[in-house]
């Protein structure tokens, strides 16, 4: 494993669509997906996408931060047992013990449509802007479909912080960063300053 270079706004590998993973089980997703656990353990984000460590593939992970686990549903996912179902990463550097932090979600080739119109916005950060924030509108429940690392579907709702993560990450599969989304830029700016001029937010490094 290695924890991987992040790439920032303004590399081409962000603006690029990614391209689709053709075998979720292969070697290499396995090690890109090891690496970017690491990676994200490191720069202790909430979520990360393939495209931010230089890899232009259709791969996400994501957290559900301690304290907003319970946000957000996780209902419609049959056979998977829910969003612990991605055991196949347990373990991983250690951290799988009881009461530590569960590894990230892993989604592969995620296909995700909105569930209805509600728009919600809330405060976010990106491992690609460092030190920046902006609130952003997002879909407040979502249906997301993927592939998880051994290569199962996998479809499940989700709403809330999850929601939004799940949507901030694969927007960079499809070269979207979060400021592309804001239609106000007043609201976006370095984390020092917004924290100083507005009220907290609880925004995450997504
Ligand atoms: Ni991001």
């Amino acid at each position: 494993m290695a924890i991987l270079k992040i790439a920032r706004m303004g590399h081409p590998v962000l603006q690029a669509p990614a391209e689709a993973v053709a075998d979720a089980g292969a070697p290499e997703i396995a090690r890109l997906i090891a690496d970017m656990i690491e990676t994200l353990a490191d720069a202790a984000g909430a979520g990360l996408a393939a495209p931010q460590v230089h890899v232009p593939k259709r791969v996400v992970i994501f957290h559900m931060p301690k304290g907003r686990a319970g946000e957000g549903g996780e209902g419609g996912d049959g056979g998977n047992g829910g969003e612990g179902g991605d055991g196949g990463n347990g373990g991983e550097g250690g951290d799988g013990g009881a009461g530590g932090p569960r590894p990230p979600t892993v989604l592969i080739n995620p296909v995700v449509e909105p569930v209805d119109d509600e728009v919600a916005v809330d405060w976010e950060g990106c491992l690609s802007l460092p030190d920046m924030i902006g609130a952003v509108p997002r879909y407040v429940r979502i249906r997301y479909r993927a592939l998880n690392p051994d290569g199962e579907a996998i479809e499940r709702t989700a709403e809330g912080f999850h929601a939004r993560v799940v949507q901030h990450e694969c927007d960079h599969l499809d070269g979207i960063l979060y400021p592309m989304r804001m239609p106000d830029l007043t609201l976006f700016g370095f984390t020092e300053e917004m924290r100083r001029h507005l009220p907290p937010g609880g925004a995450e490094t997504l």
